[in-house]
């Protein structure tokens, strides 16, 4: 069942599935809320219920105290509508940047290269779309067999008419399922799901400030 959700003070209206978390139906529609961990424990996307009932999901005790259950709070990340609801979040909206709303996507692995030591260049070539991301921002890569996903700074350079395919660079982390998955598992030609662009750690052109960029490469490669 789709339900209407309101955020003020933008008063821009989303629709959110029963089974879906207000905060990604708010990403995939292109309304940026303040989040990080996404899973219920940091706090940093709880927002106020003004209208309307939510079914609180997975939230931390520790994030979300009763109190602030009560006085109307939610986390963004957890909570599913359970009517139509008017929330208050804290809307950033950027002057002069586009954001673009989050998507689902399937692609087929076509290049893994050992690119540094323990650090994997991944090509994936999207299937039938293109990926629209500012540079900086990343991408959630599915991890087969669970219900995690792992995220993942998207490498390549962001074109101006979209990417149909994009470069992941993956470090491995010992006993880690997503990294693991990379190292053991994932061949060429594998088809890969993960949704995006995420983030706002984002290049902003008019910044008047001046910026440090720095980078590392080894060029050792270990082939
Ligand atoms: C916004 C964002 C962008 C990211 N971009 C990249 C990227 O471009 N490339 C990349 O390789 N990773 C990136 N990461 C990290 C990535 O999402 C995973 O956290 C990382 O791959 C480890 O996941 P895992 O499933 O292999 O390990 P897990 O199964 O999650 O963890 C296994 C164990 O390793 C520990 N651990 C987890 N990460 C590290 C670490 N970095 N160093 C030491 N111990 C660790 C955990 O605490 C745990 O004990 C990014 C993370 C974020 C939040
Ligand atoms: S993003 Fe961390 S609790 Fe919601």
């Amino acid at each position: 069942m789709k339900y209407k959700v309101r955020i003020e003070p933008i008063g821009v209206e989303v629709s959110c599935d029963g089974n879906q978390t207000i905060l990604d139906a708010c990403l995939r529609n292109g309304v940026w809320v303040p989040h990080a961990c996404t899973h219920g424990t940091c706090a940093t996307c709880k927002s106020r219920i003004i209208e309307g009932e939510v079914d609180f999901g997975l939230a931390s005790n520790f994030a979300l105290m009763d109190f602030e259950r009560e006085e109307g709070y939610v986390l963004l990340c957890t909570a599913k509508p359970r009517t139509n609801l008017v929330i208050e979040a804290d809307v950033e909206v950027e002057e002069g940047i586009e954001f673009y709303p989050v998507k689902d996507f399937t692609g087929k692995v076509v290049e893994i290269l050992d690119c540094a030591r323990d650090t994997r260049k991944i090509q994936i070539e999207i299937e039938n779309d293109k990926i629209f991301y500012l540079a900086g921002q990343y991408i959630q890569l599915y991890i087969p067999g669970t219900e995690q996903n792992r995220a993942y700074s998207i490498a390549s350079r962001p074109l101006k008419d979209g990417n149909s395919t994009i470069e992941l660079h993956i470090k491995r982390v010992p006993g880690g399922l997503g990294s693991g998955y990379v190292f053991e598992e994932l061949k060429e030609g594998d088809k890969v799901r993960f949704a995006g662009p995420f983030g706002r750690f984002i290049f902003r052109k008019n910044f008047d400030n001046p910026i440090l960029f720095f980078g590392w490469w080894n060029w050792t490669c270990p082939n």
